[in-house]
Formats: structure tokens, C-alpha cells, sequence
């Protein structure tokens, strides 16, 4: 079993995955891998929390962890990513990959026997966003019903995947950004299958009863690597400078709003560092839950594959 896309679980799927995370929160679980088990990370882009905390979670589950850079690799020199794929999986147990190309994750789930998880592409992030599920769940004790507003570029990977998650869930979602940055049609369509996804062009508006707030960078890292020129993240910055989340945006939600980000952050762009810092950020309990989550994701694809 592979965990590529928010699609690849059930609600049911996702509740085991959170339901083992608390086990191991409340040091109820003494669970760990198999003796030796090794995850290979293969990333092709940069990263802070996804690749520390992976590594972070092998070690306590009892395992090894290998960070291996693409560059670094025969694929930087044209070997196929099936050939790849199907020498990892002689000798790891977990691949978690970090990919530009959401199709280029696929081929090598599929030529893969070993679990593969998407640490990352252009069109998803569902490891970041159980962990960001989790985080809203631990944080307002439900996620049935709770409104959660995005803010910015709303085509983007952690968005994608996280209206998936919310509306499985049963949380609602409220999309906001400026019209010419719709959202991507394909995500919007299933999340809407699943729930209410509503779409706002004003802060005021998208933000009302907001529970939640949650944005990311104005041009998101699979961007950034790729896609998007100079010229383009300051025609960003500039579009989306009024849907910046910054103190006068809270007023607009809930009175209790809480503030999300993925992190990296840029202070200043997306989100006011008074805002990222201030007591309705839950930010760094966003990060810290990436770990617990993963040791979840890794058990419980161990499970399903043995
Ligand atoms: N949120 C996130 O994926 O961070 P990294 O890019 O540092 O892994």
C-alpha cells in the first residue's frame, strides 16, 4: 500500500492513522518496525521539518533512515525512475519521496513492492496535512464542522490535499484568493464530492466565521524550484498582498480563530510575524505533530503491507 495522494485513505483510514498517533503521544504503544527496518527518503527538493522529522520518526520506531539527494543519484544521469524504483525496493522497507512531479511519484510507486510515501510534489502534500488534521483535532477537540479558511494560493499541494482531508472529515473549507488564482479544478471537484468547499475574493467575506486560518507562501516551494520566475513570485507578491494574514485579517473570523502555516514562512508576505508569533498560532504545534504523524503513517503502512 502506497499513501500518494489524500485519496489513497478512507476517513476510516485516516482516524486509524490518528487514533495510532495518539497511542504513541500518550505512550500507550510500545510499537516499533520490524529489526531493521530502513526508509529510503529520495528528495528532489529542499526541506526542513518533512526530512528531519521522517528521520526522527524511523529512529524511534526502530529503524534506519537514508537521506538520498536525486542529484546524487544514476536517475540525475537518465536512469529510468521504474529501474529506480524497483532497486530501492531490494534493499528498503519505506521509500518516502520528495518529487516535482506528482506523475513522476506515481511511476515510481508502480514499479515499487515496498510502501511509498509522497513527502512532497507539485500537486499534493498528505503528510502535512494529517499532521495538519491532527493538529486542528487536538486543538479544538473536533474537526466535524470546523471552518477552515485558506488563504492565497489556493492551487497549490498543501491546499490540494488538505480540502481533501478537511472535507472527508467533515470539516468545511473556504478557499480565498484573488479570482485570477482559481483553485485547481480537478481537487476542488473531489473535495466538493466530499463536502462543502465555498470560494471567497474578499478577506472579509472568506474569513467570517473562520475557525481556522490557514495559509502558506505566496509561490510554494514546487514552484519555486521550477515553475515559477523572479518576475512571477513579485507579480504574486503583489496580487496576493491583500490576502496577507495579519491582525486586522483575524477580526473578520471567528473570536477564537486559530492560525495555521505549513512553515517555511516568509514574515512579512503571507503572514505579519506579529501573527506567526502571536497566541492564536499553532503553528509550531503543526511542525511538532509531523513527527508523531509520521511515525503513525509508517506503522500503519508497515500493517497494511505485511
Ligand atoms: N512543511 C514542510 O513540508 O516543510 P519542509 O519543506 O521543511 O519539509
Amino acid at each position: 500500500m502506497h499513501f500518494l495522494s489524500i485519496n489513497d485513505f478512507s476517513r476510516d483510514q485516516m482516524n486509524a492513522i490518528f487514533d495510532i498517533a495518539d497511542q504513541i503521544t500518550e505512550g500507550k504503544t510500545t510499537t516499533s518496525l520490524k529489526e531493521g527496518s530502513t526508509l529510503a527518503l529520495l528528495f528532489e527538493k529542499p526541506s526542513t521539518r518533512t526530512r528531519v522529522s521522517f528521520e526522527v520518526a524511523m529512529s524511534r520506531l526502530g529503524g534506519r533512515s537514508i537521506y538520498i539527494d536525486k542529484k546524487t543519484t544514476q536517475m540525475s544521469r537518465g536512469e529510468p525512475i521504474s529501474d529506480t524504483a524497483r532497486i530501492m525496493s531490494l534493499y528498503v522497507d519505506f521509500v518516502a519521496a520528495r518529487m516535482d512531479r506528482h506523475e513522476d511519484l506515481v511511476e515510481f510507486a508502480n514499479n515499487s513492492t515496498v510502501p511509498v510515501i509522497n513527502a512532497l510534489t507539485d500537486l499534493e502534500h498528505p503528510t502535512q496535512s494529517l499532521a495538519d488534521i491532527y493538529t486542528i483535532g487536538n486543538a479544538k477537540r473536533r474537526i466535524k464542522g470546523v471552518r477552515i479558511a485558506f488563504t492565497g494560493d489556493i492551487a497549490q499541494n498543501t491546499c490540494n490535499s488538505l480540502m481533501l482531508a478537511a472535507t472527508k472529515l467533515g470539516a468545511e473549507m473556504a478557499l480565498v484568493s484573488p479570482k485570477s488564482f482559481p483553485p485547481n479544478p480537478q481537487y476542488l471537484t473531489r473535495a466538493r464530492e466530499y463536502g462543502v468547499v465555498d470560494i471567497f475574493d474578499s478577506m472579509q467575506d472568506g474569513l467570517a466565521g473562520a475557525d481556522i486560518i490557514y495559509t502558506d507562501t505566496f509561490a510554494s516551494i514546487s514552484d519555486t524550484f521550477g515553475k515559477v520566475d523572479q518576475d512571477e513570485v513579485e507579480k504574486r507578491k503583489r496580487i496576493f498582498a491583500p490576502y496577507q494574514v495579519n491582525a486586522k485579517a483575524l477580526q473578520y473570523a471567528d473570536k477564537e480563530v486559530l492560525v495555521m502555516h505549513p512553515l517555511p514562512a516568509f514574515r512579512g508576505q503571507e503572514i505579519t510575524a506579529d501573527v506567526l508569533d502571536g497566541s492564536r498560532s499553532i503553528v509550531w504545534d503543526q511542525a511538532k505533530n509531523k513527527l508523531v504523524i509520521e511515525q503513525a503513517i509508517l506503522m500503519y503502512l508497515s500493517e497494511k503491507s505485511a
